[in-house]
């Protein structure tokens, strides 16, 4: 049965997404996406970078049917393996060995502010015990810098999100920061995204 889900950000976002993806990747391995969401990104992501292999994962079930569903849909099961099932707050993350050893980086899409802040602690240590010296971890989303919206429609978002979940919020830029560093993270560059967005790259400097 077609589980398919619809996300429709992410048909105006991937694009610019993927350019920012294309600056970053090296040919060949895998990439780790956490929060997947409907899978669109994936399997998007997968037909545009064909030399790696795109690894979705999810704890929402629902989700998880949908990236299954939506992996068939575009005839990519060949190429891309089953989504993970992970809770970023699982640490260590269960990541089977051989995904890991050809693990190149990890990327993860407006997930940290539709969670609560411990989602954000738990997503740079699980990163930071998995990746490898010079290995990158990619976010993209909205983002406060200085404590500050930067936009008057970000702040909107920021008060929707917390009416639907009090402890879900846009995140300040420099607190995810001190959490990048804790884990051996340095922020290497940060894009200026349309509708008012950002693409961070954090790349692992120590082990
Ligand atoms: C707003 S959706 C974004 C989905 C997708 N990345 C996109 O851009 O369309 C946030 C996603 O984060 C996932 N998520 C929430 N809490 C999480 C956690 N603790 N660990 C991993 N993923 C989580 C949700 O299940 C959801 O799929």
């Amino acid at each position: 049965m077609d589980k398919r889900l619809f996300f429709s950000a992410t048909i105006r976002n991937r694009e610019f997404i993927g350019d920012v993806l294309a600056r970053i990747f090296k040919k060949g391995g895998l990439i780790l996406e956490i929060g997947s969401g409907s899978g669109e990104h994936g399997v998007f992501f997968q037909k545009r970078f064909p030399d790696i292999i795109w690894q979705t994962s999810d704890p929402d079930l629902i989700h998880i049917k949908s990236i299954i569903s939506w992996i068939a849909y575009e005839e990519l099961g060949r190429k891309m393996p089953q989504p993970l099932e992970l809770n970023v707050e699982n640490i260590p993350w269960k990541v089977p060995f051989n995904l890991v050893h050809s693990l190149q980086g990890i990327v993860s899409i407006n997930m940290i502010h539709v969670a609560q802040w411990s989602c954000t602690i738990a997503l740079f240590k699980g990163a930071g015990k998995l990746l490898k010296k010079g290995q990158f971890l990619i976010l993209y989303g909205p983002f406060k810098i200085g404590n500050k919206h930067t936009s008057q429609s970000n702040y909107l978002f920021d008060n929707s999100l917390k009416m639907r979940n009090q402890l879900w919020g846009i995140r300040n830029i420099e607190h995810v920061n001190e959490e990048a560093k804790k884990n051996g993270f340095f922020q290497e560059d940060i894009i200026t995204m349309p509708a008012n967005n950002f693409s961070i790259i954090y790349r692992k400097v120590s082990f």
